[in-house]
């Protein structure tokens, strides 16, 4: 099937948003999602951008029962890491289930190594969950090592109340 990819722009910030959720949802994370179109448009499109996405295309005449055209995304960002210097985040990857199996999440994440290298990034991080071994085995097919356990990675977050007692000193 023929697809293009694209840089995201404004107008795409309504499909990205459905399809977070559709990503939360296989994910079974659903109840965290917060953010809504509205933010992505606030937040990717700005002067200083907190994100980049690029989105995944097919021709109308392979457009979904509900009418989408746009089939899947990535979201990105850069960031820094200070052993190897410039690197690139990619924060989602998700293609629609009837659009699996065709090259797209291949080209996507194909594009995300292409920016980053552009941009002088030496890495491409991401995570996966521990569940998701069908991404987990898609990710090592193109070439991506698992660093939990050979560097011994924990992931760790401060977000709500204790992000606010931790800013104020009070943790
Ligand atoms: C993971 C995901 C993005 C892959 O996208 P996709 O479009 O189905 O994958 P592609 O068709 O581009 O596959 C490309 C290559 O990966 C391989 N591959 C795909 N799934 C694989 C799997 N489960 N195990 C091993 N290899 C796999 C394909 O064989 C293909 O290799 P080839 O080019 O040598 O033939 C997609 O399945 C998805 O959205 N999954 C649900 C959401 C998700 O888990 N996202 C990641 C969150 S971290």
């Amino acid at each position: 099937m023929d697809f293009s990819i694209r840089t995201a722009t404004l107008e795409d910030c309504k499909d990205i948003a459905r399809m977070i959720l559709e990503l939360a949802e296989y994910e079974k994370v659903l109840d965290q999602v917060k953010v809504t179109q509205k933010d992505l448009e606030q937040d990717g499109f700005i002067k200083n951008p907190f994100f980049h996405g690029i989105v995944a295309e097919v021709p109308e005449e392979h457009r979904t029962i509900e009418g989408h055209i746009k089939v899947g995304y990535a979201l990105y960002f850069y960031s820094y890491s200070s052993w190897k210097g410039r690197a690139v985040y990619m924060e989602d990857l998700y293609v629609m289930p009837d659009f699996r199996g065709m090259g797209i999440g291949k080209a996507l994440m194909s594009k995300v190594a292409q920016l980053g290298l552009a941009a002088g990034c030496s890495q491409l991080n991401f995570t996966v969950l521990d569940w998701n071994k069908p991404s987990l085995d898609f990710y090592l097919s193109q070439g991506c090592t698992d660093i939990t356990a050979s560097i011994g990675y924990h992931c760790l977050r401060c977000e709500g109340d204790k992000l606010e007692q931790l800013a104020k000193g009070s943790a």
